[in-house]
């Protein structure tokens, strides 16, 4: 019985040795470890022994026992740390691989615009005013010389949100809110730029929100001059030092006088053609001296204060500066659009 043991235990360990797969190995272990198995048959026969014969084969076969189990757990834990270091090896990740690259946004065009004619105005001395878009009546229309029931109202459809709150037609409500704050003392000297928002129908030319830049300067002694010097420099910054400027009457209720601004074209220079309509000159801004009612209401002297106002349309810039003949480009996020303004 003792030889048969033996024997078990050397055949079982050379197998054990020689598996490579870990189903092979619970075979192995069911045939020898298990109820049916040799060694349980080896123990059935003790009956037959002597008293002293049985606790030694009984000690011998606990062994065998032991030997073969061992050797089966050292074997599947072989097994399954080969196992897991051939996926490691299949899934590794090559850390020297390129990696895909982050698109890079760019500004948008309009951004760009503003942000260069807020630098040319800092560099003359300006400070950025920025407002509510959401606005009061009073300040949107009244404090700007235009009444409830004027007729200019009409000029500028509204979003209305309660009866004396809307979204700003214009920035000009940002003159009043500046000379507000300054307390009746000049000087006042700001541009403020801004969205604003108007009951239009969407096409090449008109879109129901777009942006604005407001100018304002008061104080004792502003005249048309400055207004006009101040003007001249903007265009020539803008859109090429040979570009020349011309002051047309218009009509704005919260200036008097006003005027409209024309820059000679650039594309003819001046000799006609189809982009400025046959005319040589280019539409860029309305502007005018601060009506005396405007100054009065904002709490300023207008026997000792006088002051300049412009508004000018940053899309509408942007357009002849570089050719785009659709305002619902700077909307509709089109990175094909957008991205040709990449900045350098
Ligand atoms: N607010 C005017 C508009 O939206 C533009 C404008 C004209 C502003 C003349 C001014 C100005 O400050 O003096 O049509």
């Amino acid at each position: 019985m003792l030889d048969r043991l033996a024997e078990l235990q050397e055949e079982a360990l050379k197998q054990i040795e020689t598996t490579t797969d870990l189903r092979a190995l619970n075979d192995i272990r069911v045939s020898y470890l298990g109820k049916k198995g040799p060694i349980t048959e080896v123990l059935k026969g003790m009956g037959k022994l002597s008293a002293e014969e049985r606790p030694k084969v009984g000690e011998v076969a606990n062994k065998v026992r032991e030997a073969i189990t061992l050797a089966i757990e050292e074997k599947l834990a072989a097994l399954e740390k080969a196992e897991v270091e051939k996926r490691l090896a299949s899934e590794t990740i090559d850390v020297t691989l390129p990696g895909r690259p982050v698109r890079k946004g760019s500004h948008h065009p309009l951004t760009a615009i503003i942000e260069e004619i807020e630098d040319l105005f800092i560099g003359m001395g300006y400070t950025i005013a920025e407002g509510p878009e959401v606005e009061k009546d009073y300040y949107n229309f009244e404090a700007l010389n235009l009444p409830k029931g004027h007729p200019a109202r009409d000029m500028q459809d509204s979003f209305y949100i309660t009866e004396e709150t809307l979204l700003r037609t214009q920035t000009s409500p940002m003159q009043v809110r500046t000379m507000e704050k300054h307390n009746g003392k000049g000087p006042v000297k700001i541009i403020c730029p801004g969205k604003v928002y108007r009951r239009d129908n969407d096409d090449a030319t008109h879109s129901h929100q777009f942006t604005q830049i407001e100018g304002l300067v008061v104080d004792e002694n502003i005249r048309m001059s400055d207004l006009k010097g101040t003007l001249t420099v903007f265009a020539q910054k803008m859109f090429g030092a040979d570009r020349k400027i011309r002051l047309r009457p218009s009509f704005f209720p919260f200036t008097e006088p006003s005027v409209e601004m024309d820059i000679s074209c650039k594309i003819c220079n001046g000799e006609g053609c189809n982009v400025c309509k046959g005319t040589g000159w280019i539409e860029i801004l309305g502007a005018g001296m601060v009506h005396p009612n405007v100054l009065e209401m904002a709490g300023f002297d207008s026997k000792k204060y006088t002051g300049f106002a412009f508004g000018m349309g940053p899309e509408r810039i942007a357009m002849l500066k570089y050719g785009i003949e659709d305002i619902r480009n700077f909307y509709i996020n089109d990175r094909r659009f957008i991205e040709q303004f990449k900045r350098a």
